[in-house]
C-alpha cells in the first residue's frame, strides 16, 4: 500500500454527508450537511475540506480526483463494542447468554495462547470490519496478552485507529481463561505500555463483566484505570436477566449492577458499558451524571435473546447519555454496521419509538466516536479529522436501485440503505487517506500518490 505524502492533495467526490450536530438534540436537517454533488479533500491521512464539489475542486487545483457517481461519502463506521476472539464462532445455535458463554465463548478463547491463531482470527477480523466499511472498533480481546499483541499488531498494520484490551477474568471460566486480580492488573499494565497511544491505538482496561471478576480484581481494574486516565474503559452492564440475577448475589451490598462498577472507579467517561439493556432508573441516572458511555448491540440482544434496549430512556433525556452502536461480534449476528442499524430500528419500533435515520447513522458514526472519546478526530466527515471514510454505493442490488429511485429525500435514501444493503454496498473503505477495501477489485493503497 502507498501512503498518502503530506503535499499531494486527493478528492473524492459523489453525495457527501457531514453531522454538524446531535440529531438526538435537533430536528434531522438540522443536524447534517449534506450536498448531492459534494467532495472531500484529503491530504496527509486528514480531511482537510468538505463541501460543494466545484468549490472544493476549484479551491485544490492539483489534486487527484477519484469521482464516485452515485453513491454516498460518509465517515468510516465506528464499532464500539466486539470480541474478536469470537470471530469463528459467529451464528452458534440456540443458547441464551450464560450457556452461550460456556458451549462457545470460553472454549474458543481457549485457544488464543496459540499466537499463531491469534494472528489469523485478529486479520480474518479486522478484513472483515474493512469489508463492511467500519474502520475503527474498540474489542475485547481474551484473557491472553498474546492475543491483545496480535490484534494491536495487525491493526496497526492496516493503519487503524483502534481500541482494544485484554480480558481480566478471575473466576467463573475455565482455568484456562483464568488470571488473577495481580496477574490480570501487572498483564495489562505491560500491554498499556506497550501500545497505549502507539500510532492510532488506544488501550482499554478490560474486565469482563461482574460475573468473572472477584471484588479485588474489579478493585485492581479500577486502581489501573485510575492510573492511566487516558486509557478507556470496558465490561458489560445488564444484557440478561440470569446474569443481573447471579451478579446480585455476588455483590449483595452494591444498590444494583452498575452500583458494582461505580463502587470500584468504573464509572466515567471513557466507560464502554456493552448493552445496558435492563435498567433501573437510578442506573439511568448515574449513567448521565457520570458521564459513562453505553454500547447498544442490537442484533446481539436479538441472538442471544436478551432483551428490548429503551433508545428513548437512553437518549430521550436531557443530557442524553453518550452512546453509540456495536456489533458485539460473535453474540451479534453481523460484522455490518448497516444490519445493527435495522436491528436497532427494529428493537426500537418493538417499543413503540421510530429510530430516524439520521439518528441510526449518528449513532453507528459520531455516537460510538464519542462513546471511545475518539470524537475529536474520528467518526465524522469533518475537516481536521482522520481521512477514515466508508463509500457506500447507493444502488448495490437490483432491488435497492428500484427502492431508491423512489425515495423522496436524503432520509429515505438513508433508511433504505440501513433497512435493505449489507457489505455489497461497501464500494471503497479508506483508512488514513489509504484506500484498503476496494470492492470491484480496484488496486489499493492509492487514489492519491501522484498529484502535488
Ligand atoms: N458478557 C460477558 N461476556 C460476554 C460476551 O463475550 N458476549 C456477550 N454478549 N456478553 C458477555
Ligand atoms: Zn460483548
Amino acid at each position: 500500500m502507498t501512503l498518502l505524502t503530506t503535499h499531494s492533495t486527493t478528492i473524492l467526490r459523489g453525495q457527501t454527508l457531514r453531522f454538524r450536530d446531535d440529531p438526538f438534540a435537533v430536528a434531522p436537517d438540522a443536524a447534517v450537511e449534506h450536498h448531492t454533488d459534494g467532495a472531500v479533500a484529503i491530504a496527509g491521512g486528514k480531511i482537510i475540506a468538505v463541501g460543494p464539489a466545484g468549490d472544493i475542486i476549484a479551491a485544490h487545483p492539483q489534486a487527484t480526483i477519484e469521482t464516485y457517481p452515485h453513491h454516498l461519502i460518509m465517515a468510516g463506521f465506528v464499532d464500539c463494542h466486539a470480541h474478536y476472539p469470537q470471530t469463528g464462532i459467529i451464528a452458534s445455535y440456540g443458547e441464551q447468554l450464560l450457556e452461550w458463554l460456556n458451549k462457545y465463548t470460553f472454549p474458543e478463547e481457549c485457544k488464543f495462547g496459540d499466537p499463531a491463531y491469534a494472528e489469523r482470527i485478529a486479520s480474518l477480523f479486522l478484513d472483515e470490519l474493512l469489508r463492511n466499511g467500519t474502520t475503527t472498533v474498540c474489542a475485547y480481546c481474551t484473557t491472553h496478552p498474546g492475543s491483545a499483541d496480535a490484534f494491536f499488531t495487525a491493526a496497526q498494520a492496516r493503519g487503524m485507529c483502534v481500541a482494544a484490551g485484554k480480558v481480566m477474568m478471575d473466576r467463573h471460566a475455565p482455568d484456562a481463561l483464568l488470571d488473577t486480580a495481580q496477574r490480570g492488573y501487572e498483564e495489562s499494565k505491560a500491554l498499556i505500555a506497550r501500545w497505549h497511544g502507539v500510532d492510532r491505538l488506544a488501550y482499554a482496561v478490560t474486565p469482563r463483566f461482574a460475573i468473572t471478576s472477584t471484588p479485588a480484581q474489579l478493585e485492581a481494574a479500577g486502581t489501573l484505570w485510575r492510573e492511566h486516565p487516558t486509557t478507556l474503559m470496558q465490561t458489560h452492564l445488564s444484557e440478561n436477566l440470569r446474569e443481573i440475577a447471579w451478579t446480585r448475589a455476588l455483590y449483595p451490598d452494591a444498590p444494583d449492577y452498575l452500583g458494582v462498577y461505580e463502587r470500584y472507579g468504573l464509572a466515567g467517561p471513557g466507560a464502554n458499558f456493552g448493552h445496558a439493556i435492563h435498567l433501573s432508573p437510578r442506573e439511568f441516572a448515574a449513567l448521565a451524571e457520570t458521564g459513562s458511555g453505553i454500547s447498544h448491540c442490537p442484533t446481539s440482544n436479538l441472538f442471544i435473546g436478551s432483551g428490548l434496549f429503551d433508545m428513548d430512556a437512553a437518549r430521550g433525556r436531557r443530557p442524553p447519555i453518550t452512546a453509540g452502536l456495536g456489533t458485539d461480534v460473535g453474540g451479534g449476528s453481523s460484522f455490518s454496521m448497516l444490519a445493527t442499524m435495522k436491528a436497532s430500528y427494529e428493537i426500537c419500533q418493538l417499543r413503540g419509538y421510530s429510530l430516524h435515520p439520521a439518528k441510526a447513522f449518528w449513532l453507528a458514526t459520531v455516537g460510538s466516536a464519542q462513546v471511545m472519546r475518539m470524537d475529536g478526530s474520528i467518526g465524522n466527515l469533518a475537516p481536521g479529522h482522520d481521512a477514515d471514510i466508508a463509500v457506500l454505493d447507493l444502488a448495490s442490488t437490483p432491488l435497492i436501485a428500484e427502492r431508491t429511485r423512489r425515495a423522496a429525500d436524503l432520509w429515505e435514501v438513508l433508511f433504505i440503505q440501513m433497512i435493505l444493503a449489507d457489505d455489497r454496498a461497501i464500494a471503497a473503505t479508506y483508512v488514513g487517506g489509504v484506500k484498503v477495501h476496494s470492492r470491484d477489485g480496484a488496486p489499493l493503497g492509492g487514489c492519491c500518490t501522484n498529484a502535488g
